[in-house]
């Protein structure tokens, strides 16, 4: 099975930066998941023909408030759905339970970070669309949750009955090896592909052309 490949651009790319990033990106594979921030999707998706989500998206309704992004808006930027609840972003179960509510209601695909085996149960009886586990300890850094927690991604494929990804930490085809072995669908990337000087070259590494 090929894995499904999730680069989340956090906030380490903007603007152009962002468009240029998606345009390498693309240039590997165009079926690969970007997350980027909202102000970037209108750009990108008519760039690229990449699967643009947004990294957040808020649960309010059109009217009165300032300074949140709806699923609406998003969803006429065409993005096709949203990230929520990153370790970086973290929402209250039920502001999730009502974003995931209305990202269906927009037809907007949500997908789901988890901190912990217990939080992604939780989280999978939401029935998001694709649930992504992240050890927070792991991110950012230089050891990947499949180095370092082979053990909990194993576990995870006995106790969840949904498909998942994870992400912290992954760097290299060895690392996307081992999560598909031991049962993930794909992988959740971000500072070995943003903070690079080849992104291009470092994802066609990770998944091997
Ligand atoms: O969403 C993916 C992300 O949190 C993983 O980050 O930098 O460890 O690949 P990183």
């Amino acid at each position: 099975m090929k894995p499904i490949i999730m680069v989340n651009f956090k906030t380490y790319k903007q603007g152009s930066d962002a468009v240029n990033l998606a345009k390498k990106i693309e240039r590997v594979d165009k079926n690969i998941l970007v997350g980027v921030q909202a102000s970037d999707i209108y750009e990108i998706v008519k760039k690229t023909k990449l699967k643009v989500y947004s990294q957040h998206v808020d649960y309010l309704e059109t009217g009165r408030a300032t300074g949140f992004v709806l699923p609406e808006a998003v969803k006429s930027d065409k993005a096709v759905g949203s990230f929520l609840n990153h370790s970086e972003h973290k929402l209250k179960f039920d502001v999730l339970k009502k974003t995931i509510k209305r990202c269906n209601a927009v037809g907007l695909k949500s997908v789901v970070f988890a901190s912990s085996l217990k939080e992604a149960l939780k989280i999978e009886k939401l029935k998001p669309n694709y649930l992504v586990i992240e050890p927070p300890e792991l991110v950012g850094g230089k050891l990947s949750v499949s180095e370092s927690k082979p053990e909990l991604i194993e576990k995870i494929k006995k106790k969840l009955k949904m498909k998942f990804l994870v992400g912290a930490g992954i760097h290299s085809f060895e690392d996307v090896k081992i999560a598909m072995r031991l049962g993930a669908s794909g992988i959740a990337v971000s500072s070995a592909i943003c903070n690079v000087k080849n992104p291009e070259k470092k994802l066609r590494e990770l998944v091997k052309g």
